[in-house]
């Protein structure tokens, strides 16, 4: 799916009851992570971290959501599997999770093709992370093959990247940027407007192509 799009407003059955997702998901921010089957390791391991974080997703404005290939009972009982993998998730569970035993909602969301949907070797690539704005549009995606555990910091510090960049229109974060670090001013924004909108001061970067355009603040 391209950045920008609008996630359809579809219907799914989850561990947290029935939904229309733009109703679930009202006005907040969400994040919405995708997973080829229950009880796979790796899996295993990022819906746990998740759950562990919730209060930080809460903190953000930001609703979690995970889709998984399977049916609702499984879900269920690979719940209780996570919990007890992950101890420090505290209290109930904290996200619902779709069951989408036929891959239709997977497809339906671009992660996987039509053609494959019942290619059991193809269908598990389904491991896809939106992150998906108030307006219901992908503002980032993240496709992680089964290799390869996702980060929850790195989940969070592109959450904030997102937010900060949306509040303050003439910056952007740099590389391996975190919060109270330096940001990038953007090209269209004039010097002479510089001192009024970053009173505290920019840094501009002399390059050997003489050319101004690497100026840095942390007045943000
Ligand atoms: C996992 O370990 O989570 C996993 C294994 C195989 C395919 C997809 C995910």
């Amino acid at each position: 799916m391209r950045l920008g799009a609008t996630i359809p407003n579809f219907s799914a059955n989850t561990t947290q009851g029935e939904i229309k997702f733009h109703q679930w998901q009202g006005d907040s921010w969400c994040i919405l992570f995708s997973h080829p089957a229950d009880f796979t390791p790796v899996c295993t391991t990022e819906l746990g971290r998740i759950a562990v974080h919730d209060h930080e997703f809460k903190k953000r404005g930001v609703k979690v959501i995970a889709h998984s290939c399977d049916k609702l009972k499984s879900h269920s009982d690979w719940v209780k599997d996570i919990k007890s993998y992950c101890l420090d998730i505290r209290g109930d569970f904290p996200y619902p999770i779709i069951a989408d035993e036929t891959r239709e909602l997977a497809v339906r969301l671009d992660m996987i093709d039509e053609d494959n949907k019942d290619n059991e070797a193809e269908a598990m690539t389904v491991r896809a992370l939106y992150i998906i704005g108030p307006d219901h549009k992908l503002r980032l995606s993240m496709l992680y093959p089964a290799s390869t555990g996702r980060n929850v910091d790195e989940i969070l510090r592109v959450i904030d990247s997102l937010q900060l960049t949306d509040r303050l229109k003439v910056i952007a974060t740099p590389a391996n940027w975190t919060p109270g670090t330096k940001v990038m001013i953007l090209p269209h924004v004039k010097d002479e407007d510089l001192p009024k909108l970053f009173p505290k001061g920019v840094d501009k970067v002399s390059m050997p192509s003489g050319i101004t355009y690497v100026r840095t603040t942390t007045d943000y």
